[in-house]
This record gives structure tokens, sequence and C-alpha cells, in this order.
């Protein structure tokens, strides 16, 4: 059986200095080496999912400059089908710089540049991608009334809709009731929850979600793993334990499993193990899309831990 995913996204290159710690507002801390990762979230989905096993289509857009075509290539050489990844003659390609802490963790900046001239009519021109896939997958780093047209598109295609609601902002009431499956993080949630990150309760603010309008929710939590809910039931899934190197794209790693798991119509709690096991094997790498498991890795280490 094979799993058709789309992914309506950002694409950007990736400015990475590691560093002992985060700097404080006025602070220069002296960083480590320097290195240049494609990345952006919906481009790292795309290649999680592909790297996973999936048939992958991309609706994007860089600039006509040198991270931009090289961010298509690296896509298309990954077998990503980026017929829908247009160039813009006017905007430079999305860029983020990322610091990464000792710990593995990481604080992103993103100059979204082209990814936010990606228009409803750059989707209507790529309809026949929606009635293809199985799941479609969006993020926030695209103009929000480009997510809300093409998560109509894919609800009237009868897709499985994704949401991963990052970066988080808050989002029209019509967008709710259009989802499948909403995958913040904690902070996400908090704030959709209008929560401090502190005060927040995962399973509070998922029913908070599914009130709105979603059907299921699943917040990643780090390392204390991650919660499903719907109203049916809660599913909790504990992190598997691994070094930490590097946290970037993690989440992304987790989402893109998801959608494959949702593709081939797996049992959610095989997705979700499925997920969090490839969020994990990413943590242990350098990098956003150079750290993405392949389906084997992440079966050995499922093998390996006696689950599925
Ligand atoms: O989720 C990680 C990604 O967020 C990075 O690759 C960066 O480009 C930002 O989009």
């Amino acid at each position: 059986m094979t799993s058709r995913v789309l992914v309506v996204g950002s694409i950007n290159m990736d400015l990475v200095i590691r560093a002992p710690r985060f700097p404080q507002p006025g602070e220069t801390v002296i960083g480590e080496e320097f290195g240049t990762f494609p990345g952006g979230k919906g481009a790292n989905q795309a290649v999680a999912a592909r790297r996973l096993g999936a048939e992958v289509r991309m609706i994007g857009k860089v600039g006509n400059d040198s991270f931009g075509l090289k961010l298509r290539e690296g896509l298309a050489q990954e077998g990503v089908d980026v017929s829908g990844v247009s160039i813009s003659d006017n905007q430079s390609t999305g860029v983020a710089l990322i610091v990464v802490d000792q710990n593995g963790q990481n604080s992103i900046v993103v100059s979204s540049g082209a990814n936010m001239s990606l228009s409803p009519q750059d989707l209507g021109e790529h309809e026949e991608d929606f009635s293809w896939a199985k799941v479609v997958l969006f993020q926030l780093e695209s103009p929000l009334e480009t997510v809300l047209e093409g998560i109509k598109l894919a609800r009237e295609k009868g897709a499985y809709v994704i949401l991963n609601p990052a970066p988080a902002r808050s989002l029209p009431q019509e967008i709710w009731k259009e989802v499948d499956l909403l995958v913040p993080n904690e902070t996400e949630a908090a704030i959709l929850a209008n929560n401090s990150l502190q005060s927040l309760d995962p399973e509070r603010a998922a029913r908070e979600f599914i009130r709105k309008g979603v059907k299921e929710v699943i917040v990643s939590l780090g390392e204390k793993g991650c919660l499903y809910t719907s109203s049916q039931k809660v599913i909790s899934h504990p992190a598997f334990n691994v070094q930490a190197v590097d946290s970037t794209a993690a989440g992304d790693a987790f989402v893109g499993a998801l959608s494959v798991g949702m593709a081939l119509g797996w049992k959610m709690e095989r997705s979700i193990a499925f997920a969090s096991a490839s969020g994990a094997l990413a943590v242990t790498k350098k990098g956003a899309q150079s750290s993405l498991p392949l389906r084997e890795e992440v079966e050995e280490f499922l093998r390996v831990r006696g689950v599925f």
C-alpha cells in the first residue's frame, strides 16, 4: 500500500551556530561551528515523510537565488515531487537563524521571504495534487489565507487534514472545524489555548481545541512524550530516551511520520509510536533535514525496544 502525502508549506535555508548557551538580550556569546542546512517546517516534513516511504508532493515557494535553487534541487533529489514549488522573482528564499545550545535545545528566528508570497491562487493551480493526496499537511510558516484555502481544498477532495500550528498564532474560527488532526507542541498549545506555558494542562487544552471543531489532537511534550486526545479516548505515549544532539526538526520528523501512518491507515497507537521514534532519532543528529531518519532506521529502533 502506498501512502500519498501532500505538504503545503515553507522552505528555508537554516544558518546554524552551536553555542554553550543562548545569549541574553544585549549580550554577545561566542559560539562554536557554523553550518548551513536545508530546512523549513514544510520541507522538513516533506522529506521526513519521503524517507519513511511515502510518495510526497510539495507546494511552496523559494526565491530566484542560490539558496532557493539548491533547496528545490535537494528536495527533488530526496524524491519529493517539486512541480508545485515555484520560484519568486521578487522575494528571496526564506532563511532561519538557529542557535543550538549544549543541551541540543534550539532557538529559531525565521525571515520568511518567498514563503509568505505563497498565495491561494498558487494552490488553485495544483488542485490535482489535493485530489491525489490521502493526507495533506500544513504548518503556519505560510500566509494564513493560503493555509485556510488549502485546508478547504483538501477537505473538498476528501483528504485527511493535519495542521501543525507552528509557529503558533491565533486561528480563525473557520479553520478549527476543517482540521482532522492538530499537532502542536507545548508552547504552541499554550498560545492557542491562551495559557502560559507553566499553567498548560495539555489534555484540557486539547479538549478546548476539540470543542472548537478539531477532531483529534496530539500535543507533543518533548521529554514527556506526547498526549493524544479525541472525543473517544486519550493516549499518553512516553518519549524514547536518546542522547540529544540537536532538537531542530524533531517536531517535523514527528509530524511527517504521523502523516505516513495516517495515510497508510494505521491505528493511532502505531502511528504515534512510529512518530515518536522518528522524532527521537532526529534529535540524535545535527541539522534539520540532515537529521531525519529512514524507514528502516525507525523500524529497527522500534524493534530493538520491542514496540510493534
Ligand atoms: O522546525 C524546524 C524548522 O523551523 C527549521 O528548519 C527552520 O527553517 C524553521 O522553519
